[in-house]
């Protein structure tokens, strides 16, 4: 089966609609930090890099008078659940390995806690590499969703990504499914 590519999910409506509303530059890095994780955790590179490409694309503008407003988006939000449900439309219409793209919804769902009652969640090790990621690329008041990048820089560093994780992908180093 031949790979999707992250610069083909990238391309897709879907993903220039819904990645580029919480932020491009912060789904690029949290990408990066979860390759550089899946090291670590041995988790398979190409599932962990792509559930933390779409982790926050299930975010909502909770804007109030032309205003953001933090309150209303802690009272309703669910991203995590509508980016797992948006991630995996996406992946399958894309003719992503169905498997594949229930691991990777189900690390966008798990990847924070913030929408769920209290109480400890066991991640397994690819949901805790992209919980990982995404803490990592994390900035006071949500200053990680306004980041910028250019269309240019973006395809550049997606393009390199896709590189690494098919080289690790070729050597056979990785793990085939976790
Ligand atoms: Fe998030
Ligand atoms: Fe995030």
């Amino acid at each position: 089966m031949k790979r999707i590519t992250l610069l083909e999910i990238y391309r897709h409506p879907i993903t220039q609609k819904y990645v580029n509303r919480s932020g491009l530059a912060h789904a690029i890095s949290t990408a990066s930090y979860a390759f550089d994780f899946a090291d670590q955790k041995k988790v398979n590179h190409d599932l962990a890099v792509k559930a933390a490409f779409l982790h926050d694309m299930g975010h909502y503008l909770w804007y109030r008078n032309g205003k953001w407003d933090y309150h209303l988006y802690k009272e309703n939000d669910i991203h995590a659940i509508k980016g797992a449900e948006r991630a995996h439309k996406l992946l399958i219409r894309l003719g992503e390995n169905p498997v594949h793209a229930k691991k990777i919804a189900l690390a966008i769902l798990l990847h924070t806690d913030s929408y769920l009652p209290k109480g400890e969640l066991e991640l397994d090790p690819l949901q805790e590499v992209v919980a990982m990621a995404d803490k990592a690329d994390e900035e006071p008041g949500g200053g990680h969703h306004y980041k910028t990048i250019s269309n240019k820089e973006a395809v550049k560093r997606i393009k390199e990504l896709d590189k690494r994780v098919e080289e690790k992908m070729k050597v056979g180093k990785d793990q085939s499914a976790s």
